[in-house]
């Protein structure tokens, strides 16, 4: 079935597109009073593993914000979980993961068999969400990298510097790449059940990947984001979101992936310089401009637009959308986006 509003696709596939494609990171989230209804009734991993929940979250933005495309309510979390590590959602202060990898004994005990069974709750809420978007936009799957995967996995929890993550990489990079190997391997297979299951496009979050150093990224991170972009490209396009990793980007535009995601500490206009057109940029409107008041809202966003140009790239923010942003404001962004006038 042919969608009806196929923007994201077209810009992923650098066709000419009458305006860019607009979407959200975390747009399904805090900052929707129901949202917050669901969360008040069912705790997170209820809300996540319910297929009719996420599918419900799922929709909000789209029928309430106005975006191009809908992402699943998931988590990037569950990939620990179903490798075998309890992972908590504590409220106010994040992913708690009570046991951490530190050593060969802990990565080899780590599952990495029927992945896609223990995530059908997953793939449900993307067949279940694909049927009632009836094609009006299309449906993001995503998964994290393996390094921001890694991240949690040793740490347990979120961090300012993630100094536990380096040291296990800097004084184990042996073990160090099993464990990414092994991440890498059961997120292609959960990608590509995504995508069997009616995801569109998938986005890898390498939310973390910026505290890496360009070499020590290029040693822990770069690989393994491209096996999964060469593993998935042929059946969906995949959006690769290196947060931080402006140093990276020239590579990574010769990968297999049809999209770059980046964030507001690197200008469209060097972006560009250092990629031309030759991959989709998505990004990178830093989330706190959302904050502005909303008639000042679209001045700065056709500023963006114009830095970037209009085709090739997927307007979105440089990471995602905070709590206390106003739903209006929200709505003041995709606004601004769908009449923009090239
Ligand atoms: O984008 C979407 O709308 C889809 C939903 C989505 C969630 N998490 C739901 C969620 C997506 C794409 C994610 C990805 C995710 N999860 C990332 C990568 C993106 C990024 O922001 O860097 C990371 C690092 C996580 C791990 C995670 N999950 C953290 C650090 C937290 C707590 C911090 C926070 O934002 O509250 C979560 C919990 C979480 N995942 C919430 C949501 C809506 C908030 C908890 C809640 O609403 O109960």
């Amino acid at each position: 079935m042919k969608l009806k509003n196929d923007l994201l696709l077209r810009a992923l596939r650098k066709e000419k597109v009458e305006r860019p494609p607009v979407w959200m990171m975390r747009q399904a989230g805090r900052y929707l009073p129901d949202y917050m209804k669901l969360k008040a009734k069912y705790d997170f991993f209820t809300r996540i593993q319910t297929p009719e929940l996420a599918c419900e979250i799922t929709l909000q933005p789209v029928e309430q914000v106005g975006v191009d495309a809908a992402i699943i309510f998931s988590d990037i979390l569950v990939i620990p979980q179903a490798m075998g590590l309890k992972v908590l959602m504590e409220e106010g202060k994040g992913p708690l993961l009570p046991k951490v990898i530190q050593d060969k004994n802990d990565v080899d005990s780590l599952l990495t068999e029927n992945v896609e069974e223990q995530l059908k709750y997953v793939t449900d809420a993307l067949s279940l969400t694909k049927s009632e978007l009836n094609d009006r936009v299309p449906l993001i799957g995503f998964a994290g990298a393996p390094w921001t995967i890694l991240c949690y996995m040793v740490e347990g929890k979120g961090s300012k510097t993630w100094e536990k993550a380096k040291q296990f990489c800097f004084t184990q990079p042996g073990l160090a790449h099993e464990l990414l190997q092994k991440i890498t391997d059961v997120t292609i297979k959960y990608l590509r059940a995504q995508a069997k299951a009616g995801a569109d496009v998938l986005q890898v979050f390498d939310s973390w990947s910026g505290m890496l150093s360009p070499g020590d990224f290029k040693i822990f991170a770069q690989p393994y984001l491209i096996q999964i972009a060469d593993a998935l490209h042929a059946t969906v396009p995949v959006i690769l979101f290196p947060k931080g990793s402006w140093y990276a980007l020239k590579e990574l535009s010769n990968s297999n992936a049809s999209g770059l995601g980046i964030d507001w500490c690197i200008s469209p206009q060097y972006a560009r310089e250092l990629i031309g057109n030759k991959i989709t940029l998505q990004g990178n409107f830093d989330p706190a401009k959302l904050l502005l008041p909303v008639h000042e809202i679209k001045g700065a966003v056709n500023e963006m637009i114009n830095a970037f140009g209009a085709q090739n790239y997927i307007a979105n923010l440089g990471h995602g959308i905070t709590p206390n942003v106003p739903v209006e404001n929200a709505r003041a962004f995709v606004e601004a986006v769908k009449e923009y006038n090239q």
